[in-house]
Parts: structure tokens; C-alpha cells; sequence
């Protein structure tokens, strides 16, 4: 009787979607190749938290099924990826000595070495370390050594990668996670998991961050060297524009989603007159292609210039030769790449998923690379235990159903239908949103 397969299992808690991205290992090779995903629309959370915890479990339930149905293979071990608004990237340093007279570094010494780092870590309470990356070692002064083990030396140093969340983000995740059947493997910081699904190792090694504009949150991963520098997650996301629309043009949500999909941020000249019609309750309105990319552009402005800008920043690096990676479904916007290129002055691509090949139409695009990330992200975890640590994982060690070593676990009265009324509203909204970010930031 043929074997059931060993299969890999990530799911992506976002603001808008629950994916769930199943891959199949081969039993020779140890690869593990993607046969299905599945998805579901996202309710119950918010800013990447759950807010409600009985809706967040029904749509990890449905994204479950419909995964399950594709692949028709039943699962319940799964590494999930979330993000919360709270999350700190801390480097520290850690040194120990291997003696006077050098010997092969050994396991113990860079477990050491890592805890020494940790010691240094100030954690307010209620805080854990999600992941403990080291990104550089150190040996006898020599910098940039990508795997100590074995290597001669009298003295070992580490620069040490923390991610510290509150650990009630981390316990909501796992509960809901549980609350729907499932078995939590482990856990990835979504921009971590994004930058795993779609930056290359080349971009990781000159230099780049990921950017992962989701519905709700904004994800940076910062890397050089091949090492992630700095990981961060900003609440703000591509829900933020479908608002801005919905209030400046007055218009529902709904309509403003649609609206913001129309538009893109490189429009030529002549079309930015042309007329979108929209049926606002059984009423016309209509809005210039113009109008509306102005909103849009205002709002990804703010998000790249200011926020990213400064994410850039404090990750200290100062030279990015393989600019900016974008991500998430915010990433769909036309004309995107050249926008943020000129507000950052820098190269941007797009990036549909490494395993974009390997994954079903439709759902391959931008907003599922941190879903496939997941996937890259178990696989490297077990190649190279060391890079990847989960110190938040002794929080699913006593769980029931804990088991295996790798569990490491909006009424609308009067609409705008006058476009120099819509065009005043614009340009206030516009000001007012960068005043507002200059006293945010
Ligand atoms: N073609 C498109 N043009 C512009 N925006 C788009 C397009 N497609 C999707 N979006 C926007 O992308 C966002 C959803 O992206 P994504 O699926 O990556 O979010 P998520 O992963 O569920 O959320 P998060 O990561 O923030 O928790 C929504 O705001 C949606 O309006
Ligand atoms: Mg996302």
C-alpha cells in the first residue's frame, strides 16, 4: 500500500485572506513541492489581530476546507504566519570563549553564544521572542562567517536578531488556530515569511526589503548579506486606501474597493479626465481617473515615503543595490513599481511568489508570497536549525495535542457627484493626512 504523503502545511492569518498553502514532500529528495492553496475571506481580524476570535476561526475553518478539497488530502499539522502592530526587532551581541588554545566549534558553543546574546535582551513582561535569527558570526575577530560549526577558533561572536510580540497575540494565533482542528507546527512572522517567499537569494545578499503591502498591516523585512537586519510590521495596509476613497468621495466601501482597482498610479496624461461611473444606491456618480489615483497615490506615498522610509532607516543599512521588493495584494496596483521607485529613489519590483510556477492560477500572484513563504521558510527551519530559532515555541510544547520534534509551535444620503466639490475634498483630505503623519512620525 502506497504511503500517505508527508505533507508541509502554511497558513497565512491576513487582514483580508486566510490562505493555506499545502505542499507535498518527496520522499527521495526531501523537496517539498506545492500542490494546492486554499483561501478564504478574512473576518475577525483587524490590523493583522484577532478581533474576533469566533469569526477569525470560522474563516481559518473554510480556507482549511476549500485547501482540502483542492489537494484531496486531509491535514492538521500546520506552521502559521501572522503579524501583530507590536512587534520590535532587537540585535544583540553574544561572545564566548573556546579556550586558550583554538578547537572546532562546537553545537553547545554557539547554543552558548545564543544565550548570551538573549541574556542581553530587555523583555517587558507579557512580551516573548518569536524568532532568535542569528545573522552574523564572529570568529576570532573574523566577521561574516556563515556557519561556524567545525571551525577552529579560541573565541566565538554572534550578532543575534530578536523578535519580541506580545505574547497574547502569539496565544490568540495558536487558540484560534486550535479552535478550527488544526495542530500548530510552528510560527513565522508574516514579513519574515514574505520575504522567505519572495525575495531572491541574490536581492538577499546584495541588499533589499521586502515589502508586504497587505490589506490591513504593512510588512518590512530588511535584508543584507543574506541575513534578515531588521523585521517590522506597520498597521497600516491597502484597507486604509479603500477608506480614504470611501470618506473623500463618499462613497461605501464596497464601491471605493472596486473604484481603487480601476486606477492606476502611471496613468498617461490623457486619461486621467476619463470618467469612472459608479450605481451609488441607485444614483450616478461619476469621478475622474485622476481623482481617484490621487488618493491612491497620496496614500501609498505616506506609506512608502514616510513610514517604510523610516523602517529603512532604522534598520541602519544605508545602501539597498536591490531596492525594494514588493509584495501583498496592495503590490496589484498599477503602476506601483515606478511610483514607489521615484518616491524612494530606488529599484522596485513587484514579486509574484518564488513558487509562483508551482502554484495554481489565480492564486499566485503578490498577495501569496508571504503564504509560500511559509512553506521556504519550514524548509530552511530544518536544513539549518540554528538560523531559525522559535523561543515562543515552549509556548505550544504543553498543548493537548502537541506532538513531534519539529513542533518546535458604514448612511449614504448625498454622494459627490460634482467633481470640483470631490476635487476640494481630495486636496484636503490629502493635506490633512500628511499633517497627520508628520505629527504620527
Ligand atoms: N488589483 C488590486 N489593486 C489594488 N489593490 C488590490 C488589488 N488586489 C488586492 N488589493 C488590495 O490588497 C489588500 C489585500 O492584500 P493581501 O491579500 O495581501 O492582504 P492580507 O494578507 O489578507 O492582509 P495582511 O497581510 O495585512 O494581514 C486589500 O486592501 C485589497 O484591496
Ligand atoms: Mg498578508
Amino acid at each position: 500500500m502506497k504511503a500517505e504523503p508527508e505533507l508541509l502545511v502554511g497558513l497565512d492569518l491576513g487582514t483580508s485572506k486566510v490562505a493555506v498553502v499545502v505542499a507535498e514532500r518527496d520522499e527521495r529528495t526531501g523537496e517539498a513541492q506545492i500542490i494546492g492553496v486554499g483561501q478564504a475571506p478574512s473576518y475577525g481580524v483587524r490590523k493583522g489581530l484577532i478581533v474576533n476570535l469566533e469569526q477569525a476561526v470560522n474563516s481559518v475553518r473554510s480556507a482549511v476546507d476549500d485547501a482540502r478539497h483542492m489537494v484531496g488530502l486531509s491535514f492538521r499539522h500546520v506552521t502559521v504566519a501572522f503579524s501583530g502592530t507590536d512587534v520590535q526587532s532587537v540585535l544583540t551581541r553574544g561572545m564566548v570563549s573556546l579556550g586558550r588554545t583554538p578547537r572546532p566549534v562546537l553545537e553547545g558553543d554557539v547554543e552558548r553564544a545564543i544565550e548570551v546574546a538573549q541574556s542581553e535582551l530587555d523583555i517587558a513582561s507579557n512580551h516573548s521572542v518569536l524568532h532568535a535569527i542569528p545573522v552574523d558570526f564572529c570568529l576570532d575577530g573574523h566577521s561574516g562567517i556563515d556557519d561556524p560549526l567545525g571551525m577552529t577558533g579560541s573565541r566565538l561572536e554572534l550578532e543575534l536578531q530578536s523578535l519580541i510580540v506580545p505574547t497574547s497575540t502569539i496565544q490568540n494565533v495558536i487558540n484560534c488556530v486550535e479552535k478550527a482542528g488544526l495542530i500548530v507546527d510552528g510560527l513565522v512572522l508574516k514579513p519574515l515569511a514574505a520575504a522567505m517567499g519572495a525575495l531572491s537569494t541574490e536581492e538577499a545578499h546584495s541588499g533589499a526589503a521586502v515589502v508586504d503591502v497587505g490589506g490591513g498591516t504593512t510588512g518590512i523585512a530588511v535584508y543584507s548579506e543574506g541575513r534578515p537586519r531588521r523585521l517590522s510590521v506597520i498597521p497600516v495596509g491597502g484597507d486604509h486606501i479603500t477608506n480614504d476613497l470611501a470618506c473623500v468621495l463618499k462613497i461605501p466601501t464596497s464601491k471605493a474597493e472596486a473604484l481603487k482597482r480601476e486606477v492606476a498610479l502611471d496613468e498617461e496624461e490623457g486619461s486621467l479626465e476619463d470618467l469612472l461611473d459608479l450605481d451609488v444606491r441607485g444614483q450616478k456618480v461619476s469621478f475622474t481617473v485622476g481623482q481617484v489615483a490621487e488618493i491612491v497615490g497620496c496614500r501609498v506615498e505616506e506609506i512608502f515615503e514616510t513610514l517604510v522610509g523610516k523602517e529603512l532607516s532604522k534598520s541602519g543599512l544605508t545602501m539597498f543595490p536591490a531596492g525594494i521588493v514588493l509584495a501583498g495584494g496592495v503590490a496589484k496596483t498599477g503602476g506601483i513599481d515606478a511610483f514607489v521607485s521615484d518616491v524612494l529613489d530606488l529599484p522596485v519590483r513587484t514579486a509574484p511568489p518564488l513558487d509562483a510556477g508551482r502554484m495554481p492560477p489565480g492564486r499566485n500572484g503578490a498577495e501569496f508570497a508571504a503564504s509560500a513563504g511559509v512553506i521556504r521558510y519550514v524548509l530552511q527551519k530544518e536544513l539549518k536549525p540554528y538560523r531559525y530559532l522559535e523561543p515562543s515555541s515552549s509556548l505550544l510544547q504543553d498543548r493537548p495535542d502537541h506532538v513531534g520534534p519539529s513542533s518546535v509551535k458604514k448612511t449614504f444620503t448625498k454622494f459627490v457627484a460634482d467633481s470640483r466639490e470631490a476635487d476640494g475634498a481630495i486636496k484636503r483630505f490629502t493635506e490633512t493626512l500628511k499633517k497627520s503623519f508628520r505629527e504620527l512620525f
